[in-house]
């Protein structure tokens, strides 16, 4: 996208220059708005699953900005043909239970006829101006924060193999529908320094993002991070996404592996995932505090799993 002339606005707070997860504009001194869009073909197999995952997937990157959604579109690509308009109710349903529980309102949508199904909304929410949270930021001795485990990429990958048990499916999709909402109503309570959601480029690829372009490196200790289960199995079967390899191709300049890590490891931390938790920064004196209510709030797998360390410049070490 480098090179294209987008218009400019003095207004804009975050714009498509920086690979955020989502775009602000400054309104007043005291309200900014969060725009953000996404949209997917199935990765499960139940229509109201999906839709409760593809809402959860499109409100999260509001969350990670620090704010809170308001109103939501809905974009549909639908073969009607094909599939029959009581499956598109079901995805539609599912995407209205989420974004009641998130507290946000549709207030309208688009569709097309295509003969491959796409899902997923356009969301705008609010945040105070000063209180945006940006994915760089992160100051040396902050502690990493994650707040769902690892491995969607990969559980999708089997059950679109057959290979996956309901029970598997089961506790992937619990995961991938879980709002982000729970982790940012006790995050926005913290002195973060920054704040991703964890999609498409992996943990790691993230954790790049975090650090690209500045004096900073990441310690991450891998036995800390949490990994759904099965996900090591799947992955050591070679069910491994090729968004996977692509991750580990664009970052592994800036990724140091010690020789403990195994490549079923790597794989999972570069796994792509749908509709991950939060990655924030936190200062190390308040850290425990923050994991201890964001555990008490229900979102029961945020873990510290890592730090930032000024000797490490640009690099990110797993060990
Ligand atoms: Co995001
Ligand atoms: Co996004």
């Amino acid at each position: 996208m480098c090179g294209l002339p987008f218009p400019v606005d003095e207004n804009v707070l975050i714009g498509i220059g920086t690979a955020d997860d989502a775009g602000v504009y400054k309104i007043s001194d005291e309200l900014a708005l969060i725009q953000t869009v996404d949209f997917f073909t199935p990765i499960v197999d139940d229509p109201f699953d999906f839709g409760l995952i593809a809402a959860a997937n499109a409100l999260s990157d509001v969350y990670a900005m620090g704010g809170v959604p308001k109103t939501a579109m809905n974009l549909v690509a639908f073969p009607l043909a094909k599939l029959g308009g009581a499956v598109l109710r079901e995805v539609l349903l599912g995407g209205i239970e989420k974004l009641k529980e998130s507290g946000t309102v549709l207030i309208g949508g688009h569709s097309i006829e295509d003969d491959e199904f796409k899902y997923g909304l356009s969301v705008t929410g609010f945040v105070h101006p000063k209180k945006i949270l940006a994915n760089q930021g992160l100051k040396v001795g902050d502690c990493l924060i994650l707040t769902k485990p690892l491995g969607t990429g990969i559980i999708n990958t089997a059950i679109k193999g057959g290979l996956a048990s309901q029970s598997t499916i089961d506790m992937a999709v619990k995961i991938m529908a879980t709002l982000n909402k729970y982790a940012a109503q006790v995050m926005t309570q913290f002195p973060i320094t920054a704040c991703t959601d964890i999609t498409g480029f992996g943990l790691l690829g993230h954790l790049a993002e975090m650090i690209s372009g500045t004096e900073i490196g990441i310690r991450i200790d891998s036995s800390l991070v949490q990994i759904l289960p099965e996900t090591v199995e799947f992955a050591s079967m070679g069910l491994v996404p090729s968004g996977s390899h692509r991750n580990r191709k664009f970052r592994e300049n800036m990724v140091e592996l010690k020789s403990n890590i195994s490549p079923v490891m790597r794989d999972i931390l570069f796994d792509p995932q749908t509709s991950g938790g939060l990655l924030m920064g936190c200062p190390e004196n308040q850290a425990e505090n923050l994991v201890k209510r964001l555990i008490d709030n229900g979102v029961e797998e945020s873990a510290i799993i890592g730090q930032v360390d000024e000797n490490l410049k640009g690099i990110i070490r797993v060990e």
